[in-house]
């Protein structure tokens, strides 16, 4: 079968996707919505702005024109808000989870008490729907630092590790009072901080199979300490996650969940991301999110050495039992060049230059996020998050060397970057 794919979205994470499912010799023809400068030189795709419309009508139209066979969701919000049932209903191929089932990283509230419910190891928690009675409960704990989270969507910026009762308080005061994120933060859950060192573990299922990819971490904070961003690094594979802790991960984690999907009659299929923390006491959950990760997927899909089609296509039907994945023993490592001021205000339109000279580097692959076209045909930045830089090498070290290599060369004005990715699995 020689297939058309749409893939939703614009950031790295969708690059590195569309870079992928275009290998495939199962695909004619990728469609991006929208996409951004990056992805829309690629060819045998094509970028489209298309208005999503109430209950996704817009976007179910494009695909019917343009005959899509497969619809690959890159961002949660869509997932969150039903797109997979409105496909669904309108007789189309799409992969992942129903809005029912979303809610695992639609609210953080719903996720912990399911985890509370099936014994699937997370912090212990509280949750509050006042100010009052979450502020009285910071202050008779009293226990620093101490998580507070808002319950729903906040780009991955709604989870704040608060050091003292201060801290907390303007948290809280963030979410609940000034409704920064909206009615995301109508409740918050507070909950213990967990010591140890974080991984992503991502799989991929069709209900009841599951395929874990390869394992990574991310750069969550802006700088080490830092606020948290989308995400400025990330690298596979996470040297936490030895054999005997995958199988732990598994065991203890992603298949009683799954399993507790199917309990809840909310069966999940799609991409199911872990974000995990590994403590003394073993793997626990911080929270799910329910499409792959943005920066991981970049470093994830440069050691995917199988076909992806036909993984996402056995995750709809059903058949992920048949699906065996290969990767790249080398490791990779992936740094975000962001726009000066990310995650806070940051000017665009600086024209970015060095994507040639990289172009021609063996091993090393740049993700677009943030990027556009100016009217000379140049790529200028367009984003917080501008291009994910993902190399190749034998282990960790070299690959990090590489992608620095490549960073190096590219540059564009208020450019920043973190200079130590991936510098936890290398001191390990
Ligand atoms: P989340 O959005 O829940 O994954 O949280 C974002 C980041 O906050 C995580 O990647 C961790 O770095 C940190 N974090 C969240 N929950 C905890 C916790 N219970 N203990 C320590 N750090 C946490
Ligand atoms: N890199 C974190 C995330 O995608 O949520």
């Amino acid at each position: 079968m020689v297939m058309k794919v749409l893939v939703l979205g614009g950031g790295g994470r969708e690059h590195a996707l569309i870079w992928k499912i275009a290998k495939s010799t199962q695909v004619s023809q990728v469609y991006s919505v929208p996409g951004n400068a990056g992805i829309g030189q690629m060819a045998g795709v094509e970028c489209y702005q298309v208005d999503v419309g109430k209950n996704f009508a817009g976007l179910i139209e494009f695909s019917k024109k343009k005959k899509i066979d497969l619809t690959v969701v890159g961002p949660e919000a869509p997932l969150v808000n039903g797109m997979v049932d409105a496909f669904e209903a309108a007789g189309l191929h799409i992969l992942g989870p129903t809005q029912s089932a979303a809610k695992i990283e639609g609210s953080k509230v719903w996720a912990k008490e399911l985890m509370e419910r099936y014994a699937i190891p997370t912090a212990p928690f509280k949750v509050f729907d006042s100010v009052a009675s979450a502020m009285t409960y910071l202050t008779e704990q009293n226990r620093f630092p101490i998580v507070v989270k808002a319950d729903g969507l906040t780009g991955g910026k709604g989870a704040i590790v608060c050091g003292n009762l201060m801290e907390a308080t303007t948290a809280v005061v963030q979410m609940m009072v000034d409704k920064e994120w909206g009615d995301a933060g109508n409740r918050v859950v507070i909950e213990d901080y967990l010591d140890g060192e974080e991984a992503s573990f991502i799989v991929l299922t069709d209900g009841v199979n599951v395929v874990p990819l390869a394992s990574s971490q991310d750069h969550k904070a802006i700088y080490e300490g830092g606020p948290n961003t989308g995400g400025m690094g990330a690298y596979s594979p996470a040297p936490v996650v030895t054999p005997e802790m995958h199988e732990r991960i598994m065991r203890e984690i992603i298949k009683p969940t799954i399993t507790a999907m199917v309990d809840e009659g909310r069966l999940y299929r799609g991409v199911l991301y872990a974000g995990l923390m590994i403590t003394a006491d073993g793997p626990k959950v911080l929270e799910y999110n329910c499409r792959c990760g943005d920066p991981e997927t970049q470093p994830i899909m440069v050691r995917l050495e199988s076909d992806i089609v036909p993984a996402l296509l056995a995750c709809i039907d059903g058949t992920l039992d048949q699906v065996n994945l290969k990767w790249n023993d080398k490791a990779a490592v992936c740094v975000v060049m962001a726009s000066g001021g990310y995650p806070g205000q940051y000017e665009k339109g600086k024209v970015i230059t060095g994507l040639d000279a990289v172009g021609t580097m063996e091993d090393v692959v740049v993700f677009h996020s943030g990027t556009a076209l100016d009217t000379q045909g140049q790529f200028v930045t367009a984003g917080g998050r501008v291009l994910g830089v993902t190399a190749l090498g034998e282990d960790i070290r070299r690959a990090q060397l590489r992608a620095y290599q490549a960073v190096d060369l590219i540059k564009f004005e208020d450019e920043y970057h973190r200079t130590d990715i991936a510098w936890r699995a290398i001191n390990r």
